[in-house]
């Protein structure tokens, strides 16, 4: 299950995000889920929400909570360090680096997303970026 608390995008909006989803969190953990998934970033990418404490929803669920939003390998480490997720997810950096774990196994330069190919159009933006060796292991016939 996957739920963004405090991105209002295309209209999702809660007055009272932290009680709502605490609520939402301790009733989902009931259910035995493999996971909850939360994205910690707002519309700007800001992941210090004022009104949202997101521990407390990780607290709530009581199972394997995944964080994202804004996480580099940096922020990514020192967050699962300091316990605050149990996992970490990539969304922009995963799009723009199809071989991002091998690229934070050898400390390689990054691809920089790019916003334009966001959302929509063909498959530019979403298959091609290079890899470092030039080649996926994947999807052969
Ligand atoms: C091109 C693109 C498409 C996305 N589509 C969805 C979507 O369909 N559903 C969703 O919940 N989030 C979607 N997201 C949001 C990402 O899953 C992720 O939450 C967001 O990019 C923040 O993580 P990041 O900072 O690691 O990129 C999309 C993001 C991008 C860049």
């Amino acid at each position: 299950m996957r739920l963004s608390p405090v991105n209002p995008f295309n209209g999702m909006y809660d007055s009272d995000p932290q009680t709502t989803f605490e609520y939402v969190a301790e009733q989902l953990g009931r259910l035995g889920l493999a996971y909850l998934h939360v994205v910690e970033a707002d519309e700007h990418g800001e992941t210090t929400h004022p009104a949202v404490n997101f521990h407390r929803f990780r607290d709530a669920f009581g199972g394997t909570y995944i964080a994202n939003g804004g996480f580099d390998y940096e922020r990514a480490g020192a967050y699962l360090h300091q316990g605050r997720a149990d996992l970490i997810s990539f969304g922009r950096l995963f799009l723009a680096n199809p071989d991002l774990p091998e690229r934070f196994a050898h400390n390689t330069p990054l691809n920089v997303p790019d916003h334009a190919t966001f959302y929509g159009g063909d498959e530019t933006g979403y298959t091609d970026y290079p890899t470092v060796t030039g080649n996926l292991a994947c999807c052969g016939e």
